[in-house]
């Protein structure tokens, strides 16, 4: 992910911007820049690589200055050179962005019509075209920031200087975080509390859609509307040297919260947001050449990996075995180097998993590692790494990292298909299309959905089963739900194929129980829909998950139902996470059970 700092100042500020992106450092980039404003000039140093080399440039020619920005890139469109480099300057307008400009290819073709001159191959620069040209049109900052952010769509934090301005930075936030610091008479912003830590500990964080104006008065937010907004701040407990909750009650609310940005990190890995096509990935397994895959992991991963299977065979007609690691390394699977086994882990460390990965290596396979953490053994001990990159995962119960396991499964099931013919490039580009839209979409549903699920969570806690059933890929999100509510809340739960109602747990059905039922649009929705009315007529609750065609075509009485926007069905697992993740989290917040650390768990299970 990227890292931003801002700094309006009482003294000169570029070293203290580059102190504070060192402190981002653990997100990941690969260039990085700061621009300040100094005697009514904007200027700026960016560099490729490592902050060392910024600072050998700053060495060299000091960057003088009160007020600046700077920023730490990991490179999602366009490579990773000093031209792609934050602060992007067009006619005194700096910009730095983390997140996607999802629409930025129209906006491009829009502004070169109109005679913009583009020196990088970012969306970044898109902004600061808009911004350049609406003040041209006689627009206020303010106004031509509200402006761009009417026009730009996708997950992104924006902070902008103009160079006549010399007192004020703007920012806005839809998805990646924003933290506004307050110091005496100075006034900071960062991607997160800890870079801000050294400056002060009074902090103010925005909120999607807060558009926020720092000056030496101090803090202004308002909506996209330009409508003021009011937002408290806080004493941030961050230091530098630790991972910071930012404003939430604990890691796992963070961590649901940071998928947005965090998945639009790990899709920039795979996918070319600009041509929408999928990148090339690691020739240690060549997909053409596969008879088939064999999938292993445990508890979440292990139900990422089974949404993968469906994806691997209706994608790229690749057969699947999969088995949690447990069964998987003491079955004696005959496999052969023809197939290549994939081990899914967020720890890298799981000992059955591990095992699975040996016993594989061991009949002569090529092996695959989708990890968090890439020293970890299992990355290690493999032929090919596929990394997730969502940064530190703290809660026990895995919710980020499931995602972004998901959104690898999905980028490498498609580059199969490409590779194995299965996949058209008119396929390919439109399902890379719909990735790219996931982080915005991951956005609105966290914020729209919160309340509606606080309050059946109230419920939900005083049940003592339930029951989740999904088809199709939404049966490994059934069994994943069913995880995460037992495990942060323990209330009993079990995930089941809705197919399967008939051949047993049907007889469970009554009004003690809720049954939750999470049913996209898709080719299964009328058969899932009689399963619900089998479960109604036995005075079953149901608790209906579903998208806005769902809900529009199911009459059926419910507990509750949580509609989610209509999404094509390669990105659903990871929209219809969400729910299951905020349902559970709420649950146990309700119980009042240690919802990061549950009793009986280890974030990492290293022993058989
Ligand atoms: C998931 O919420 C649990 N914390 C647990 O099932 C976890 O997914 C499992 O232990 C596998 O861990 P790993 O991904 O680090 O291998």
């Amino acid at each position: 992910m990227c890292g931003i700092v801002g700094i309006v100042g009482q003294e000169p500020v570029a070293a203290r911007l580059v102190d504070a992106l060192r402190r981002l450092e653990y997100r990941g980039y690969d260039s990085a820049g700061v621009a300040t404003i100094h005697e009514g000039k904007l200027d700026r140093r960016r560099a490729e690589g490592k902050l060392f080399n910024l600072e050998k440039k700053l060495d060299g020619e000091q960057l003088p200055g009160l007020i600046g920005i700077a920023h730490t890139r990991w490179a999602t469109h366009g490579v990773p050179n000093e031209a792609n480099a934050h602060p992007h300057f067009v006619d005194g307008v700096a910009v730095v962005h983390n997140g996607i400009i999802e629409n930025f290819s129209e906006l491009k073709d829009e502004l070169i019509a109109d005679g913009a001159v583009f020196t990088s191959q970012t969306d970044t620069e898109v902004v600061a075209h808009l911004l350049a040209k609406y003040t041209r049109e006689g627009l206020g900052h303010r106004e031509a920031m509200l402006a761009m952010l009417n026009r730009v769509s996708g997950a992104y934090a924006l902070v902008v200087m103009f160079e006549d301005d010399p007192g004020t930075i703007l920012s806005a936030r839809f998805g990646p975080p924003l933290a506004i610091g307050h110091g005496k008479g100075e006034m900071f912003l960062g991607s997160d509390a800890i870079a801000l830590s050294p400056f002060t500990n009074e902090i103010t964080y925005l909120v999607d859609g807060d558009v926020a104006i720092i000056n030496h008065k101090g803090l202004e937010v308002m909506d996209y509307q330009g409508k003021p907004v009011t937002r408290k701040s806080q004493i941030s407990q961050a230091t530098a040297f630790m991972v910071d909750k930012g404003n939430h009650r604990h890691f796992m609310e963070k961590e649901i919260y940071e998928q947005p940005e965090i998945i639009s990190h790990a899709l920039g890995h795979y996918v070319d947001f600009a041509s929408h096509t999928v990148k090339p990935t690691d020739k240690a397994i060549d997909f053409s050449k596969l008879s088939g895959l064999a999938i292993s992991a445990c508890g979440t991963a292990y139900l990422a990996g089974l949404v993968g299977k469906y994806w691997f065979e209706r994608y790229a007609r690749l057969p699947v075995e999969i088995d949690v690691a447990s069964e998987f390394r003491y079955r004696e699977l005959p496999l052969s180097p023809t197939q290549a086994a994939l081990f899914i882990s967020q720890s890298g460390e799981t000992a059955d998993t591990l095992a699975s990965l040996r016993y594989s290596k061991d009949q002569g396979l090529k092996i695959g590692a989708i990890v968090n953490v890439r020293e970890s053994t299992i990355a290690r001990e493999s032929d090919a790494i596929f990394p997730i990159l969502a940064g530190p995962e703290i809660g026990v119960a895995s919710t980020k990292a499931f995602t972004c396991q998901l959104a690898v499964l999905a980028s490498l099931s498609i580059a199969a298909g490409r590779a194995r013919g299965t996949v058209s490039e008119a396929e390919e580009k439109a399902m890379v299309k719909h990735l790219a839209e996931m982080p915005r979409i991951m956005s609105k549903v966290l914020n729209d959905i919160q309340p509606q699920i606080e309050t059946l969570s109230r419920d939900l806690s005083r049940f003592k089963d339930v029951l989740y059933l999904g088809r199709g890929t939404s049966y490994p999100l059934a069994m994943e739900g069913a995880l995460k509510l037992k495990e942060i809340s323990y209330i009993h739960a079990e995930g089941y194929a809705a197919g399967e109602l008939k051949h047993g747990p049907i007889a469970l059905i009554d009004e003690h129980m809720p049954v939750i039922v999470i049913a996209p649009y898709d080719r299964f929705f009328e058969k899932t829909v009689s399963n619900m009315q089998e479960v109604a007529a036995r005075g079953g609750k149901i608790i209906f998950i579903t998208d806005e065609k769902g809900a529009a075509a199911s009459k059926l009485e419910t507990m509750a139902t949580i509609t989610l926007p209509n999404v094509d069905e390669i990105i659903a697992p990871m929209i219809f996470s969400l729910p299951i993740q905020l349902l559970a989290y709420h649950t146990a917040v309700f119980m009042g059970t240690d919802v990061d650390q549950p009793r009986n768990l280890a974030k990492s299970v290293t022993v058989e």
